[in-house]
C-alpha cells in the first residue's frame, strides 16, 4: 500500500471510534470512503448501511457488511470523503460522481463525518465543482450553468464516452479555482433548468478528519 493509501487508511480508522452496533450508517464515495468500508468490514460489527453509489454498495457487500434502501429515517451518521474543505467547513465534493446521492445523505445525517488526507484542506474554496444535469438540453444548461459561474466546464467523460451517474445523468466539472461566496454559488446553479444538483455541500458543519502522510490524525467540528 503506498503512502497516501496509508493516509486514507488511518482517517479511516480513526472513523470508526465514532460508530456504533446499533447506530443506521450512511456511506458515501470515492477511495477514503472504499478505506472506510475495508476498515468497517474487518470489526465485523454488523452495522446497518445505506451507500451513495453502487460502487460503495458492492464494496460493503464483498466486505460483508449489508446494505439497505435509505427510507424516511434519519441516518445516526453519516461517513464520506471529499475533494476540497476550506477553514469553515464549506466543502466541494464529486469528483467521483456520487455527489447528488451523497447530498441526500448528508442532509439526512444527525452527523456528517468527513474522512480526507491532508492535500484536501484548501483555503480559500476552490478547484473543480462538478454539477449533475440531465441529459435532455445539456447543451443549453452548460451555456447558462457558464454565464451564472462566469467559468468554463467540461463534459465528464469515461472511455471516451460521457460518464453516467447512478441517476442516469451527466456531469459537468466547472473550474473555479477560487469561490468567494460557495452559497451563492449554489444557490445560483442549483436552480438553472436541467440541473439535479451541485458539488458545493454549504452549512452542513461536518465533524472533519484529516491524517498526514505519516499516518497522524486530527480531528475538529466545523461549528
Ligand atoms: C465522490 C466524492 C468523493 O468522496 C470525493 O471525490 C473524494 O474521493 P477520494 O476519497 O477518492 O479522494 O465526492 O462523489
Amino acid at each position: 500500500m503506498d503512502a497516501r493509501m496509508e493516509a486514507k487508511h488511518a482517517a479511516a480508522r480513526a472513523a470508526l471510534a465514532h460508530v456504533s452496533r446499533d447506530m443506521l450508517l450512511g456511506i458515501g464515495s470515492g477511495s477514503t470512503v472504499r478505506a472506510f468500508i475495508e476498515e468497517l468490514g474487518s470489526t465485523k460489527m454488523g452495522v446497518r448501511c445505506i451507500t451513495a453509489s453502487r460502487e460503495s454498495a458492492d464494496a460493503c457487500r464483498k466486505n460483508g457488511i449489508p446494505v439497505e434502501e435509505l427510507g424516511a429515517a434519519m441516518l445516526d451518521l453519516v461517513i464520506d470523503g471529499a475533494d476540497a474543505i476550506d477553514h469553515s467547513g464549506q466543502v466541494l465534493k464529486g469528483l467521483g460522481g456520487a455527489l447528488v446521492r451523497e447530498k441526500i445523505l448528508a442532509q439526512s445525517a444527525k452527523r456528517w463525518i468527513l474522512i480526507v488526507d491532508e492535500t484536501k484542506l484548501v483555503d480559500p474554496l476552490g478547484g473543480t465543482v462538478p454539477v449533475e444535469v440531465i441529459p435532455y438540453g445539456m447543451a443549453r444548461t452548460k451555456e447558462r450553468i457558464e454565464k451564472c459561474a462566469h467559468a468554463v466546464s467540461t463534459l465528464r467523460e469515461e472511455g471516451g464516452r460521457p460518464f453516467v451517474t447512478d441517476n442516469g445523468n451527466c456531469i459537468l466539472d466547472v473550474r473555479l479555482p477560487r469561490i468567494d461566496d460557495p452559497e451563492g454559488l449554489d444557490n445560483t446553479l442549483a436552480v438553472i433548468p436541467g440541473v439535479v444538483g451541485t458539488g458545493v455541500f454549504i452549512n452542513l458543519h461536518p465533524h472533519v478528519i484529516v491524517s498526514t502522510a505519516t499516518g497522524e490524525t486530527r480531528q475538529w467540528d466545523c461549528p
